[in-house]
């Protein structure tokens, strides 16, 4: 596999999805073929389990991680993996380290154990790169304010987002070569240039 994979992580309200595509376009523009994807979904199958895992019937938080393992496998299978094959590069909109932080640290799972059951959905279709948007709580919760509708998740409110944040930091300081952990704060143009740095730097 010569593509490169990068991964943006990040709580609710750190604006990961506008900085996914503004660095997918930004890759583009220097001449990369891009696949953006965006977990959970990016599959008919992974869209079909988002509608579920992030609906309002309660569930297990071992019936919640599995679900995004699930999703995470089938978009591994039909689109990352031959695009990594076929030399493209990926943009993840969120992935493994989304488990990590919400389901292996927030809802106290455990990110061994989280890992463990990622682990053959994935094989060898790690990120190169992880960029984990770092934004205290408070500020994505500005953020959240704005918007129209939650999902099940977000809608559990600050405690978890503040579980989540600390979550992504222990990933980070686990995974250091793989992980970096980039400040949130400041306009989208200037998370942005931190953000593509980190990607170009590393290539
Ligand atoms: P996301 O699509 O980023 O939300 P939005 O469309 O509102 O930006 O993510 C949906 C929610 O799912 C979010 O609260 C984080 C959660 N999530 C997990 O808890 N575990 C996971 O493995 C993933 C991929 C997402």
């Amino acid at each position: 596999m010569n593509g490169r994979f990068i991964s943006l992580e990040g709580v609710d309200g750190s604006g990961k999805s506008t900085q996914a595509s503004m660095l997918a376009d930004a890759l583009r523009d220097r001449g990369h073929d891009v696949v953006a994807v965006r977990e959970p979904g990016g599959t008919a199958l992974g869209e079909d389990i988002r509608e579920i895992v992030l609906g309002p019937d309660a569930m297990s938080p071992w019936a919640e991680a599995l679900l995004f393992a699930a999703a995470r496998a089938q978009l591994v299978a039909d689109v990352v993996r031959p695009a990594l094959e076929a030399g493209r590069w990926v943009v993840a909109d969120r992935f493994l380290d989304s488990s990590l932080a919400y389901q292996g640290t927030a809802r106290g799972l455990g990110i061994d154990q989280v890992v463990q059951v990622n682990a053959p959905g994935i094989g060898d279709c790690m990120p190169d790169l992880t960029i984990i948007l770092d934004l205290v709580p408070s500020s994505a919760s500005d953020r959240r304010a704005g918007r129209a509708s939650v999902d099940r998740i977000e809608g559990e409110g600050e405690a978890l987002q503040e579980a989540v944040a600390e979550g992504y930091r222990e990933v980070a300081r686990i995974f250091p070569e793989r992980i970096a952990l980039i400040s949130a704060d400041g306009s989208l143009d200037e998370v942005h240039t931190r953000v593509l740095a980190a990607v170009i730097g590393g290539t």
